[in-house]
């Protein structure tokens, strides 16, 4: 964990990504200026992250620099939201000193007078801090077009069940706090996600390495001024490709699969070699787990993969006991099930005992005991 204690006078750089905000870029710069006064224990500059707006942001934004001597402007190429915000995080810790982070919407939409509390979060232990509409006391516009209210809900709920990380309520907000030192451990590989996948990609990554993340309760306000850059057919099949390919849950299901298969083909191969059934099927149930072992360590679990050799057999030793419990449960399941409802129905309970208990009971063993987290 990476929660050390902020000295007084750390730099905070609110980042703000503008395209196309030169209507809303005035009054909010105005009302953070009103937040930095409050808090005398820090020092506030703002990094416009624009990217050559047509409506002359920028230019609006110069003029605001001869007003308020704590605004950089950096200007780029239009790549998308994340690309922004790579960048200006990079740009704010090499060149601004920053200790603190904040990712900022332009539009209004995030009040700025949440920011003490993120602080007060940060200040607490918590390494990044996500304003949040889907916790008690937050909320989205009750007057927002129901298919953006069904992208926003829909798409939180599938990621944070992809991934299996039901604890954050939040995945697709732009409104954080980041220790510096977090964003650094995580940003490599980070650019590919250029666009608004960022926002979960990221904050993926920080919970894979064992970060500590709070929630404060966001009251999301819809956009008075411009339009929203955010494009559904964009969005959303980014978010389900990230998932798939980054749902340590699904991988599971996966070598499970395969460690399925390769206890079938065992059992076959090894019966018509001249083993008795029982013996044949022991023998493929212990490489089926063996695979599984190997597979989970160097796919699923490749965050926290366990590297030492001597760690690595005490591990298998601890995954082979996980194992015999979820013979146990197959017993069970299997046993009482067709005891009340006949022997034909054994391949019934044997799907049951898999998806109801087994499925479950192992992905929490292997995350409580085998692969723990990381220490970040
Ligand atoms: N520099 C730059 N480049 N800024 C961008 C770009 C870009 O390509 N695309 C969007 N922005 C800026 C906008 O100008 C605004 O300040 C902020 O990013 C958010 O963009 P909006 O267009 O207002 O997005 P939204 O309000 O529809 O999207 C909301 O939901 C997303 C997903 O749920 C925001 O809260 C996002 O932060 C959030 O990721
Ligand atoms: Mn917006």
């Amino acid at each position: 964990m990476h929660n050390a204690k902020i000295s007084n006078n750390a730099k905070v750089v609110i980042i703000l990504p503008t395209y196309n905000e030169v209507d809303s870029i005035e009054p909010l710069i105005t009302a953070l200026q009103t937040i930095f006064e409050q808090e005398k224990r820090y020092v506030f500059s703002i990094l416009v992250v624009d990217d050559n707006s047509p409506d002359g942001t920028a230019k609006k934004v110069h003029s605001l620099k001869r007003k308020f001597h704590n605004i950089t402007l950096l200007a780029g190429e239009k790549k998308g939201l994340g690309a922004a915000y790579v960048r200006g995080m990079h740009y704010a810790i090499d060149h601004m000193q920053a200790a603190i982070l904040f990712e900022m919407d332009a539009d209004l939409s995030h009040p700025p007078k949440l920011i003490p509390q993120f602080l007060r979060k940060i200040e607490e232990g918590a390494d990044l801090v996500i304003g949040s509409r889907y916790i008690q006391g937050g909320s989205i516009p009750a007057d927002w077009a129901w298919n953006r209210k069904l992208y926003s809900i829909v798409g939180n709920l599938i990621i944070r069940f992809g991934l299996m990380i039901p604890r954050i309520h939040e995945w697709s907000s732009g409104f954080r706090a980041i220790r510096s030192s977090v964003f650094i451990s995580v940003s490599a590989g980070l650019e590919q996600y250029a666009g608004y996948t960022f926002q979960a990609a990221f904050l993926h990554r920080v919970m894979q390495h064992g970060f500590t993340v709070a929630e404060v309760p966001l009251n999301f306000i819809d956009r008075k001024y411009g339009t929203s850059k955010f494009i559904a057919y964009e969005y959303i099949p980014g978010v389900l490709r990230y998932v798939l390919y980054n749902s340590s849950f699904i991988r599971f299901c996966i070598v499970g699969f395969t460690g399925f298969l390769i206890n079938t083909i065992g059992l076959e191969a090894f019966y018509r070699m001249g083993l008795s059934p029982g013996i044949a099927a022991s023998i493929g149930a212990e490489f089926a787990i063996t695979s599984n072992f190997f597979f989970n360590n160097f796919w699923t679990f490749s965050y926290k993969r366990i590297r030492q050799k001597k760690s690595l057999m005490k591990k298998f030793f601890h995954f082979n006991t996980v194992a015999i419990g979820a013979v146990v449960i197959q017993g069970l399941v299997v046993g009482i099930g067709t005891s009340f409802f006949g022997d034909e129905t054994r391949l019934i309970f044997l799907v049951l005992a898999v998806i109801v208990f087994i499925v479950p009971y192992s992905y929490f063993m292997y995350n409580r005991f085998i692969w723990k987290q990381s220490e970040g």
